[in-house]
Parts: structure tokens; C-alpha cells; sequence
């Protein structure tokens, strides 16, 4: 392993990165980054939902994810709303526990989920399985079965392994099931290489290039018990371009009017993917839902008019847009330290309660986020601020590059916005951390909605002692 001296050469200055805004008064809140309700009362503090967050950690503790539900119902309808004649499928991999599946069904919206876990969930929540789309690249014969036999809408299949244990469960079980091919578009999305799943050198869906797509949808059609909807397209995740849909809805919809003249079939539908992207930092500008459901249904409209073929029942997928706005987390701030950067500069690392066990995107993905202190007012002056966890790694970090307040203190209260999508659905007891819980807040009233983790959860599993 080569080694080198570490130092200066890690640092970007006292400024940060170039995209780093610094707020006239650091109290304010940037509110694209915050969900609808999200405000700083008269003593600084934040609050969620008519929640002061100081209470909220009063009673619950801390670190929290607090889910803003007038928040998530909102996005949830403007969705529905604006992509009217679509099927809006919440994607349950970004956030889903048994109350938020109820939200979204009475929102109007199906759920796509993508495990036996989540599949679990939403059945426990009572979510009609007929408006469930279940996906998945490696879908066990039991998994099948357990979809099939509940009755799930949608089935969308990954391989040409997955499509045989598909006609092995309908053939066993008498039942039939409604499928879709999950199709790989050839696109490099302008995402994170992790988050990308449309270009060809990736685990996902049937090449369109290499015939497999149309060898799948053949297998599909011919067999009995299968009964084919159309194609599946997601191109990747936090995408803020529409130029990636385009190009993959016409190569899509090229395959699509290529089964209607190779095999004669109309396929009624067709799934364009979620990965609507969502700001995290000033640097993200999102388009609302309705600009997208123009742009998207020009662009599919376009291309069916091209190719001579009738426009499929649409649907979409979207996860992050609904949910990652509609959560913040909140933490304790424990330390504060100031370490030298080059040319007498500095940078605050501020460590809280939690860490890459709460949000690993950060590590993982490079992501970039924005906090405000929650607990009160300050008049310090700001400072380039780093927060990190309190995990064993120095790659244990939450925020990379904000400004905070300068007198930030152990026993501060530190909020970090858009924590809705990936965070709690990827955390992890790394460290054996307990994972935090998710605490929905509505006209001042805060609902436990998953509980914080108890050193007996942590125990349940070692069955050593
Ligand atoms: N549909 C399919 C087939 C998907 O694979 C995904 C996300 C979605 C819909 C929802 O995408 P969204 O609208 O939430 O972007 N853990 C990563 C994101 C992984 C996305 C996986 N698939 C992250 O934290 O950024």
C-alpha cells in the first residue's frame, strides 16, 4: 500500500468548494432544501410540522429523522396530480415503513418495491397488492411466489433465470401474473457511476443493443401464465437532466414498435423508471413535478408519433423526489474542533451522535449536504464547518462543506436537510450504533413512526451467549 503525508493537499481552502454559498445571516434556512413546513421560530429553533425540534429531542432523543407528513403527502399528490393519466409508483427502496405505505395509498399512488422485506411491509400496511409493481435483479423462486400468490399487479423481470422461475411458480401455483421486461437503454445518465443503471456495462435489465431485450419479450409472450404489460426503462438516480429520458424513451419506444411489427402485439404499457433528482445543496436545481410530466409526455408522444404506434399507458417511479425532501435529521452536536488548513485557514469538525450508520451517502456517493443549527439563534461569526459522525473512519462524514455558526457548542442541536431517501433505508448498526427513529410530525403533534433501536434489538440476533 502506498502512503502519503496527508495534509494540505487534502484541503480546499477556508472558502470550500466554489459552490459554497455563504448565508447573509446564518440562522436563515434555504428553503428549497427544507420540507414545506420547516421554519426558525422566534428563539432560532427549528421547527418541523409545528415541532419544535428541541422538544421533539426532549422526548425522543437523539440523532431523529423527522418526517414532515403534510410534506410527503403534498409531493406524493403534486405527483399524482401532474402525471394524471400515468400510474405514479412510490418507490418504496427510498423510505418505507407500514405508515408512510398508507400515506401514499390514500395519496392515490401505487408502490414499486424491490425485496420480500419491502413487499412485507407493504402488505402489513394493508397496501393493495394489485397496485404493487415488485422488482428486483435476483429474485429468489420463493420471493416469486410469495408475489405471485398475493396477488402484486406488476411483476418486472430482470433475466432469463428470473423468467423461468416465473413459469415454474405460475405453473405450481395455478395462478397467472402480470409482467413487465426490464429493459437497459444503453444511457450514461449524468448521476453518480453507483446510481447509474441504464448504461450497458451494469447488472440490470436486458440489453436493447444485444437482442436480449426482444429475445425476453418473445419468452414472455409465448409463455402461458405470463401475461406481458411492456417495457420497464430506469436510467438511473438524482437526475436533473431530461436529455437521459429522451434518449432512452426513444430507444425504448424503438423496441416497443419493434414487438408491435416482429411479434404483432400492442404492448398496453409502458414504465419510464424514477430518479427525479432533488436539491441537497444550492448547487441542485430540480424541476417540479408538472414541468416533468410535460417534458416527459412531449418526449413520448413524440416518439410514438414518429414510429406510427398508439402511446402506452405510462407509469413512473419516482422515490427521492416524494421522500427526500419531506425528512431532516436531527443530531446532538458532541464536539467541536478546529483544525489548521493551509495559509492560517481552518475548518470546524464538528462531530455529532450519529454518523455514515445514519447517512452513508455521503461516503458512498461523494453526496453533498447542508445543515443549520436547531437549537437557537446565533450572532457568532460563520465558519467553513465540516460535520462528521462518531464512527471509526475518517470517511465518517455527514456534511463535507458548510458554513457554521462559529460558537457552535457541545449540546447544540444540528439539523440536516433532505435526509428522506436513502438514509434511513440504507442505515446500518455499524459500529453496533442503534438505528434512529423516524418521527413524523403534523400540526404540532410528532407520531414515533419507527422506533428507535434498544440494545436488545442489537442482542436478538448474537445468539452466542
Ligand atoms: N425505479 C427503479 C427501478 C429503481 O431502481 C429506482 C432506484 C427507483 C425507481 C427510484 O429512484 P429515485 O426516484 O428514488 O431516484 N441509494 C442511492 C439510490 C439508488 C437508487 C436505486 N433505484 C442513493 O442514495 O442515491
Amino acid at each position: 500500500m502506498h502512503a502519503h503525508e496527508a495534509g494540505w493537499a487534502h484541503a480546499e481552502g477556508a472558502r470550500g468548494p466554489s459552490w459554497l454559498q455563504q448565508l447573509t445571516d446564518i440562522n436563515d434556512l434555504v428553503p428549497l432544501l427544507w420540507s414545506s413546513t420547516a421554519r426558525k421560530n422566534d428563539e432560532g429553533a427549528l421547527e418541523v410540522g409545528g415541532v419544535d425540534l428541541r422538544d421533539l429531542v426532549a422526548e425522543h432523543g437523539s440523532p431523529a429523522y423527522v418526517l414532515d407528513e403534510a410534506d410527503f403527502r403534498a409531493r406524493a399528490r403534486a405527483f399524482a396530480e401532474a402525471f394524471g393519466d400515468y400510474d405514479v409508483f412510490y418507490a418504496g427502496k427510498a423510505f418505507l415503513c407500514t405508515t408512510v405505505a398508507r400515506w401514499v395509498a390514500e395519496e392515490g399512488l401505487c408502490l414499486d418495491v424491490c425485496s420480500e422485506g419491502e413487499l412485507t411491509v407493504a402488505l402489513r400496511a394493508g397496501f393493495d397488492p394489485a397496485r404493487i409493481g415488485h422488482h428486483g435483479n435476483n429474485k429468489t423462486l420463493a420471493e416469486l411466489r410469495r408475489s405471485v400468490v398475493a396477488g402484486v399487479g406488476r411483476i418486472v423481470v430482470d433475466s432469463f433465470a428470473e423468467i423461468d422461475r416465473l413459469v415454474a411458480v405460475t405453473a405450481q401455483t395455478g395462478r397467472s401474473t402480470r409482467v413487465m421486461v426490464r429493459v437497459t437503454a444503453g444511457v450514461e445518465a449524468h448521476t453518480h457511476e453507483y446510481i447509474a443503471t441504464a448504461h450497458e456495462d451494469q447488472k440490470f435489465g436486458f440489453s436493447i443493443t444485444s437482442g436480449a431485450a426482444l429475445a425476453a419479450v418473445r419468452k414472455v409472450q409465448e409463455t402461458p401464465g405470463l401475461e406481458l404489460l411492456g417495457l420497464h426503462s430506469h436510467i438511473g438516480s438524482q437526475i436533473f437532466d431530461t436529455s437521459g429520458f429522451e434518449v432512452a424513451a426513444r430507444r425504448v419506444l424503438a423496441l416497443h414498435a419493434q414487438v408491435s411489427t416482429e411479434l404483432g402485439v400492442t404492448l398496453p404499457e409502458l414504465d419510464l423508471g424514477g430518479g427525479f433528482g432533488i436539491a441537497y445543496t444550492t448547487q441542485d436545481d430540480p424541476a417540479d413535478p408538472a414541468q416533468l410530466a410535460t417534458e416527459l409526455t412531449k418526449i413520448v408522444e413524440h416518439e410514438c408519433r414518429a414510429l406510427d404506434v398508439p402511446v402506452p399507458k405510462l407509469s413512473i417511479e419516482p422515490g427521492r423526489a416524494i421522500v427526500g425532501p419531506s425528512m431532516c435529521t436531527v443530531y446532538e452536536v458532541g464536539t467541536v474542533k478546529e483544525v489548521g488548513l493551509d495559509a492560517g485557514a481552518a475548518r470546524t469538525y464538528v462531530s455529532v451522535d450519529g454518523g455514515m450508520s445514519d447517512n452513508i451517502r455521503t461516503a458512498l456517493y461523494d453526496a453533498d449536504y447542508s445543515c443549520t443549527i436547531a437549537s437557537r439563534r446565533s450572532e457568532a461569526p460563520a465558519v467553513l464547518g465540516r460535520v462528521v459522525g462518531k464512527h471509526c473512519e475518517a470517511g465518517d462524514i455527514v456534511v463535507k462543506d458548510e458554513f457554521v455558526p462559529g460558537d457552535l457548542s457541545p449540546g447544540d442541536l444540528l439539523a440536516v436537510p433532505a435526509t428522506g431517501a436513502y438514509c434511513r433505508s440504507m442505515a446500518s448498526n455499524y459500529n453496533h450504533a442503534l438505528r434512529p427513529p423516524v418521527i413524523a410530525v403534523r400540526d404540532g403533534v410528532p407520531q414515533v413512526v419507527v422506533r428507535r433501536e434498544t440494545e436488545e434489538d442489537l442482542l436478538r440476533t448474537d445468539v452466542g451467549a
